[in-house]
């Protein structure tokens, strides 16, 4: 594999080789004091057109953990603000001999146009509203860990999935790791095309969580609204978020998973994302050990 571009292309059997990297470097690197330096003498350009708190800084962090050098471009500050193109930029970092670029962006397929680009192996770290593919990889290493499998497991997913990378990425993921997808969203946040993925969608919350085993809030994108939220905030809440009764009707060692950040009050009620079952907090540990995996695999590829 030269490049990360998102889970569609991406066999259970490659999956699951992540996962397991990812566990041994949480147990040698994170937790233990087990040096790992597959990264030495390795650039790492990360790219980011768009915000983002968790994604960048566990780039930037599985990158300098093995041993990389690590750059990162923000668009604000970049020649990207002169006009510069994605294609050109993509041309300028390849001359720097950058070995892997990790690029976030809003329009869906910027990081397969900059793989055209340079030799580096790229990394898609959310594409408008395409794929989000180690948000993913990292969501299934929480529930393999939390769960201890994931063949068998019904997901129920929540919330604002017309506009989320991370819903596309995970139904992939985990159609191939053998689990049920199940979405529940109002209906003018829903997409058309989700019923050929093979997930099964309902406008009643209560119906998609009742039995899961994982239920994962969506953000509400409204970045991406133009023309403002219907339902408004409120009624989302009051028709469609995860609050202490609805998590009632999961399984009872259900956890609650939210890619983040989190409109805390909207997606969820303060109390479940504070609560006992909430594996939100693990997520971002993971997201450093998936990230770690992903850069040292395609490093040796
Ligand atoms: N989940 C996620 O992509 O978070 P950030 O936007 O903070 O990177």
């Amino acid at each position: 594999m030269k490049d990360l571009l998102g889970l569609k292309d991406v066999s259970g059997q490659e999956i699951r080789r992540i996962l397991d990297e990812a566990f041994r470097l949480k147990k040698e690197v994170l937790e233990g004091s087990k040096k790992d330096s597959c990264l030495s003498g390795k650039s790492v350009i990360t790219l980011f057109y768009e915000n983002s708190t968790r994604t960048r800084l566990s780039f930037e962090l599985a990158s300098k953990y093995l041993g990389a050098t690590a750059a990162n471009i923000a668009a604000s500050g970049s020649s990207v603000a002169k006009g510069e193109t994605l294609i050109d930029t993509a041309k300028t970092i390849d001359r720097m001999a950058a070995d892997i670029v990790i690029i976030r962006h809003s329009a869906s397929g910027a990081p397969h146009l900059i793989s055209r680009y340079t030799k580096a192996a790229v990394v898609n770290a959310g594409d408008g509203m395409h794929e989000h593919p180690t948000q993913a990889l990292l969501d299934l290493m929480t529930m393999q860990e939390k769960k201890g499998r994931i063949e068998g497991l019904r997901v129920a997913i929540v919330g604002d999935v017309k506009h989320s990378r991370v819903a596309r990425s995970n139904i992939y993921g985990l159609h191939k790791m053998g689990a049920e997808v199940v979405l529940a969203g109002p209906s003018t946040l829903m997409p058309a095309d989700l019923e050929a993925m093979g997930v099964k969608t309902y406008c009643d919350v209560d119906r998609a969580v009742y039995g899961a085993d994982v239920v994962m809030g969506l953000r509400i994108q409204l970045e991406r609204q133009k023309k403002g939220l219907f339902p408004t905030v409120r009624e989302y809440h009051k028709f469609f978020g995860i609050d202490e009764r609805r998590l009632k009707l999961a399984a009872p060692d259900a956890i609650v998973m939210h890619p983040g950040p989190v409109n805390r009050g909207v997606e969820l009620s303060a109390d479940v994302i504070d609560g006992p079952q909430s594996v939100i907090c693990d997520q971002v540990t993971n997201g450093v050990c998936i990230r770690m995996a992903v850069l040292k695999m395609l490093a040796e590829r």
